[in-house]
């Protein structure tokens, strides 16, 4: 499985990198990576590790700008696109067509292939804007996987949170892993 994991501006970088992190160690999936100029300043701001070290875990990284990178083509065969945190304003452009940057384009690049598009929105409270935004996602055929973890896996820390999300959407993607423990 080929993948395209990008990280936008919203708070909880740390979904992204934990995503990053399971699917770098997993056999036969690649993982190629994109950083949005925001998302820079917020793995500054709420990470321990710095960006030079999630880039070492993917196996291409692009940046926003390279409007000319692989995954802005259709010929370019990923199997699913994956924005992890999404923020609103990437949303929001995903929603409306606008393809304005890397991240932006290969969204609308696997909605129009029909491949698989996740995205991670992580704002609250949420406007009627933002919501139907969602809804047209959902329509046009991506997930929408908001970073709200369940609690009634007797979450011991913050990462058993984190973990949640990111074993939700691997489900999502069809991998098996033991991320998270199910409901039994
Ligand atoms: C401290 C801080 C926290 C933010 N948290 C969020 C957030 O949780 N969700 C969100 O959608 N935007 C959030 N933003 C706003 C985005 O960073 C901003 O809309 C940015 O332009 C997004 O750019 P990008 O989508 O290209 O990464 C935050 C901004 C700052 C400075």
């Amino acid at each position: 499985m080929k993948l395209l994991l990008c990280i936008s501006g919203a708070s909880g970088v740390v979904y992204g990198e934990r995503l990053l992190r399971v699917l770098s160690e997993m056999e036969d999936v690649v993982v190629d990576l994109v950083i949005s100029n925001a998302a820079e300043q917020m793995i500054e701001l709420e990470l321990d590790v710095d960006k030079e070290e999630l880039s070492s875990l993917a196996h291409n990284e692009f940046k926003p700008d390279e409007m000319d990178a692989p995954p802005a083509s259709g010929s370019s065969l990923y199997d699913g696109v994956i924005v992890i945190p999404c923020s609103v304003s990437t949303l929001s452009k995903i929603a409306t067509g606008v393809a304005d940057n890397l991240i932006t384009r290969s969204s609308a690049v696997a909605l129009k292939e029909g491949r698989k598009l996740i995205l991670v929105p992580r704002e609250t409270p949420l406007s009627k804007i933002h919501l139907e935004n969602m809804v047209a996602i959902s329509e046009a055929g991506g997930i929408v996987l908001p970073a709200c973890p369940a609690f009634y896996g007797d979450p011991q820390d913050i990462m058993d949170l984190v973990d949640f999300v990111v074993g939700k959407l691997l489900d999502c993607l069809g991998l098996e892993h033991g991320v998270y423990k199910r409901w039994d």
